[in-house]
């Protein structure tokens, strides 16, 4: 890839009077990864040279030559045909050193009033927002997803658990508005994120501000940006935006994992309560009934990563000290990484869920299994004027009775269920029911599927208002 004999560094060899060792050179190169942003580093200079050109730094002849000759290397890497150099060490460099061999010593003008420091960081934020956008893309098509099933399921009653024991049963659409819950806040906090990295470095330059008249409004104006950042040392050295959105990317693979990992129960021969569509699930080389959720599992295990890169980058930042420094060449592999991994696990998830096929039968005789209702005959008989610790006294009892004549609550017989409590009448029988049990859960949030629905119109509304 180098070659040792080259002249040093043309940007800043000026100093220098050997070349950089070969190794060293792989060693310092960021360009193998940091090209990523190439189009966000010719936004950034559009912007700047066109400041310049305003603010009577630069001739308007230079930077019409600056423009053009950044709009053809736009051309040149789109289509492919651009020779990136690691002797030209990082993505600023190999566009500059382009330009110029395209425009001449107009291409060296360029870098008036303006470091690699302010520009990549300035690049990082522009990538960041586009990264944003795309991952809120997938994240909502995902949500779009959950609505339709819940809608599609919103009375289809399931156990609902607790220690992973039935605890009573719930309808299957509001469990999928639940994982909608987590998903909405995933939005709000990509958003957030989003707002608060929204601010242009621009016009920091090395650390200390520069010495032309530049004009800060108008960079950060040309680029969409809400306004500069307010202080130049911090502007280089801050990146608590890539943080937190490796922050905010970690708690969203821990949320697809929770989903992944109740997918992959549910799909098991034993639960049975949904079939995972085929095209989403592998096979076994040597078992041939197998039929594995192996895209849930590899969501579920890719959250390692993520939470790895919060880590890595968390720590890369710990006690630098201010301004820039080349630790922070170290912020974009796993920064690109979570992003691409979560848009990945996004992605596939999105095209999952909405082919998720419930088997309302099963979910509906488990949901009736294991005395789900206990808590609806303690309530039935508190209603009834027994007190709520007696009440849970009085139907352990009836559990135990139901126990030892292997039958559910609602098959005991009307002498049975009054055996520790007079006060039971015939209307007890629909309190036992699954459906009598989530029907009466009917208020805000309950899992009642009347709830179900007014939740679904709620969440299709925010599907639709929110976009920023
Ligand atoms: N490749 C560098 C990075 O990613 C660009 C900034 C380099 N600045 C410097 N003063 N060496 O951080």
């Amino acid at each position: 890839m180098t070659d040792s004999n080259k002249k040093t560094n043309q940007q800043w060899g000026g100093r220098f009077s050997e070349s950089m060792d070969g190794f060293i050179l792989d060693f310092n190169e960021s360009v193998s990864f940091d090209r990523r942003m190439a189009f966000d580093d010719i936004a950034g200079s559009l912007a700047h040279a066109t400041m310049l050109a305003e603010q009577g730094i630069l001739s308007s002849e230079d930077v019409e030559k600056i423009h053009s000759g950044l709009k053809q290397i736009r051309e040149e890497i789109a289509n492919g045909a651009f020779h990136w150099s690691a002797e030209l060490e990082d993505v600023h460099m190999n566009i500059e050193a382009r330009l110029t061999e395209l425009i001449g010593i107009a291409g060296k003008r360029l870098h008036t009033g303006r470091s690699r420091n302010d520009q990549v960081a300035t690049d990082i934020r522009l990538h960041l927002r586009g990264a944003i956008d795309s991952l809120r893309e997938y994240l909502r098509q995902m949500m779009h997803g959950l609505v339709d099933l819940a809608e599609q399921e919103y009375n289809t009653i399931m156990p609902g658990f607790t220690h992973l024991q039935s605890a009573q049963p719930v309808t299957f659409g509001h469990h999928l508005l639940a994982w909608f819950e987590m998903l909405k806040r995933d939005d709000q906090r990509l958003l957030d994120c989003r707002r608060r990295l929204n601010q242009s470095p621009l016009g920091a330059a090395a650390l200390a501000g520069t010495t032309y008249p530049i004009n800060r409004q108008r960079t950060a104006e040309l680029l969409d940006f809400d306004k500069p950042c307010a202080n130049s040392l911090d502007a280089v050295s801050d990146r608590d935006f890539a943080i937190e959105l490796c922050s905010v990317n970690a708690i969203m693979a821990m949320h697809l994992s929770r989903m992944a990992e109740e997918l992959i129960v549910w799909n098991s021969v034993q639960f049975q309560f949904v079939d995972l569509p085929d095209r989403f699930c592998t096979g076994s080389s040597i078992m041939p009934q197998k039929k594995n959720p192996d895209i849930a599992e590899l969501v579920r295990g890719k959250t390692g990563r993520v939470y790895g890169h919060l880590m890595a980058m968390l720590t890369l930042m710990k006690s630098q000290p201010l301004a820039y420094n080349k630790d922070n060449q170290e912020d974009k592999e796993p920064l690109f990484d979570s992003i691409d991994t979560m848009a990945a696990c996004l992605r596939a998830f999105a095209g999952m869920i909405p082919h998720i096929r419930a088997n309302r039968k099963i979910m509906h005789q488990t949901a009736k299994a294991g005395f789900a209702t206990a808590t609806d005959l303690a309530d039935y008989l508190v209603k009834k004027g027994v007190a709520f610790r007696d009440a849970h006294e009085i139907v352990g009892k009836t559990v135990a009775l139901a126990i030892a004549k292997q039958c559910a609550l609602d098959e005991l017989s009307l002498s049975d269920l009054q055996a520790y409590s007079e006060v039971i009448t015939e209307d007890v029988f629909a309190v036992l029911t699954v459906e009598g049990s989530v029907n009466a859960r009917n208020h805000f949030g309950g899992t009642a599927p009347a709830q179900v629905k007014t939740a679904v119109a709620k969440a299709k509304a925010y599907l639709t208002q929110s976009q920023s």
